[in-house]
């Protein structure tokens, strides 16, 4: 694992961009993992004027993302195929036919999770996943308690999870219930992760995912167990950490 601590939000999401711009200059058509919420946006942002002003080609990527609430159409404005048009997508040279958000409006969700895990083996496997992390440990939506073997499947979200979206819904019975979300087994088999966390509300989360036992509890401590994971973190989410970190990700120092 590679921690690298930032002095602020701006600076944590530009590192992570310097990132993504290496793996896609050096592999044109990669496939890259994709995250919704607040804290990869500044990576978008940077990754859409890399784009504009230093002509940076998605041309050729195809894209995964990893969760989708189970009964919101596209069209919904909390849902993530919507975040991602807005945030990204619309912004960007992707070619729609190669991008992949998982149907939450699919008649059968069981084949559709099938199909899912097919389609990332047949399309090569992800190079490189972008992740956020819970405040309760989660990765994508696998709650505390989700198998660290998981694949892409329908979870039930826990009572935190919903509070914590409650804010983006006009009433809290308006929450999805119910998420599609790639396993963390699915996750673990990215050649690469990123896993992104700012502010002091993630520092207890990032320091069970990091320094803390490996356990379904927290599902991202996961990632200790893969030979290529990048975790990029703001100094506020960095303040329960006691080892010493890096500044950057090109110290390839990996412990
Ligand atoms: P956030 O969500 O980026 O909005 O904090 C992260 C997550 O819950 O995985």
């Amino acid at each position: 694992m590679l921690v690298i601590v930032k002095e602020n939000y701006d600076a944590m999401s530009k590192e992570a961009a310097r990132l993504v711009a290496d793996r896609l200059r050096k592999k044109p058509n990669m496939v890259l993992g994709l995250a919704t919420g607040s804290t990869p946006l500044g990576l978008y942002k940077e990754l859409i004027r890399m784009q504009r002003d230093e002509g940076l080609d998605f041309s050729k990527v195809t894209t995964f993302n990893l969760d989708e609430y189970v009964g919101l159409p596209p069209s919904h404005d909390q849902s993530y195929h919507y975040f991602m048009h807005e945030n990204l997508f619309k912004e960007i040279n992707l070619d729609v036919r190669h991008i992949h958000v998982p149907q939450g409006m699919s008649k059968d969700v069981d084949v559709f999770c099938e199909w899912y895990e097919k389609r990332i083996v047949e399309c090569g496997g992800i190079d490189l996943q972008v992740l956020g992390i819970g405040g309760n440990g989660h990765i994508a939506f696998n709650e505390p308690g989700s198998s660290l073997g998981s694949r892409t499947r329908i979870k039930t979200l826990t009572g935190t999870t919903r509070m914590d979206n409650a804010r983006f819904f006009k009433t809290g019975e308006e929450v999805p219930r119910y998420a599609i979300t790639m396993g963390v087994g699915t996750i673990m088999d990215a050649k690469e992760l990123l896993l992104l966390a700012n502010k002091t509300g993630k520092a207890d989360a990032v320091k069970a995912a990091v320094e803390g036992p490996l356990t379904a509890m927290c599902p991202a401590s996961i990632i200790q167990m893969h030979a290529k994971a990048f975790v990029f973190v703001d100094r506020d989410a960095a303040s329960k950490l006691t080892g010493n970190y890096n500044d950057s990700w090109e110290s390839k120092i990996f412990q």
